[in-house]
Formats: C-alpha cells, sequence, structure tokens
C-alpha cells in the first residue's frame, strides 16, 4: 500500500537565512549535503523551501506506516546526476521505498512523497 503526502510552503519563510547567522535554525533541519546544495546556487532560499516541504511531505506520508517520529534533519534530500531528488533516510531502522518530487516558483515550493514499506 503506497502513502502519500504533500506541503507547501512561502519562500519567504526562507529569505536572508545566512549559513553564519542562522546556523542553529538551519542545521535543526538540514543536513550539510542539503546546505551546501541550497547555497551553492544564486537563490538558496527556494532550495531550503523545497526541502523542508519535501520533509513535510515525507513525514506524512510515513505517519501511516511508522510509528517511530522522525526529525527532520533524518530526511535527507539529495539529488541524481539527472537532477531529480530522492530521499536518504537516515538511522529509520525500516526499510521503507520513497519517492519525491518538488517545485518552487517566485514565492511558493511544494513537495509531493509516496512511500511503501517494503516487507
Ligand atoms: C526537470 C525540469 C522539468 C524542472 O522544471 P522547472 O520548471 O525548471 O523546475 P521546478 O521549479 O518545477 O522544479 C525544480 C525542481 O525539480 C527537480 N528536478 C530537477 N531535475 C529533475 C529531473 N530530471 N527529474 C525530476 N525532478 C527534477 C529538482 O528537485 C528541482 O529543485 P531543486 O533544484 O531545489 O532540487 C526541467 O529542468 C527539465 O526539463 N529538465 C530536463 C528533463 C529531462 O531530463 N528530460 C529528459 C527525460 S523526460
Amino acid at each position: 500500500m503506497f502513502q502519500t503526502g504533500v506541503d507547501i510552503e512561502d519562500i519567504s519563510r526562507f529569505e536572508n537565512k545566512t549559513l553564519e547567522s542562522d546556523s542553529h535554525f538551519l542545521n535543526r533541519i538540514f543536513t550539510k549535503n542539503e546546505l551546501d546544495y541550497c547555497f551553492s546556487n544564486a537563490l538558496p532560499a527556494k532550495h531550503l523551501a523545497a526541502r523542508f516541504c519535501a520533509k513535510e511531505a515525507v513525514v506524512k506520508a510515513l505517519s501511516n506506516i511508522i510509528d517511530k517520529n522522525i526529525s527532520y534533519s533524518q530526511i535527507e534530500i539529495l539529488k541524481k546526476e539527472n537532477g531529480s531528488p530522492y530521499v536518504n533516510l537516515l538511522g529509520c531502522g525500516e526499510k521503507i521505498e520513497i519517492s519525491i518530487s518538488l517545485s518552487h516558483d517566485r514565492e511558493k515550493a511544494i513537495a509531493f512523497a509516496i512511500a511503501k514499506k517494503i516487507d
């Protein structure tokens, strides 16, 4: 049985965040790999917002699959060579297949997740 999750966020929530001034906030949510990717782009806020959405979407999808709480930093969003995003679920201890898709425009970011427990 597949489970789904979706989330949408204002990109403005992540604007003006810097690695220097906002490290506590950023490190609580994002992994180093994610921060390296977001801050390598000209407009980090839209990539941060999209990853935040992806984490929320994955939490929603997983809430119908596993009982334990998963923190944002355990849901790492990485990218394949062709640019498509995928989830590296850290320290979950369960075999779960997850597929995600992200999008962002000038104001909003959105992400959709599908998850399935592998027996
Ligand atoms: C993928 C593509 C449609 C993205 O469209 P877009 O309107 O520029 O971007 P959106 O804002 O909707 O989405 C951006 C997100 O798409 C995702 N993305 C990028 N490339 C992707 C791909 N190949 N597949 C799936 N998702 C992709 C990324 O997560 C990106 O966000 P991020 O940089 O923060 O990680 C566009 O880059 C494209 O056409 N690429 C070539 C696709 C391709 O490989 N075609 C051949 C096979 S069909």
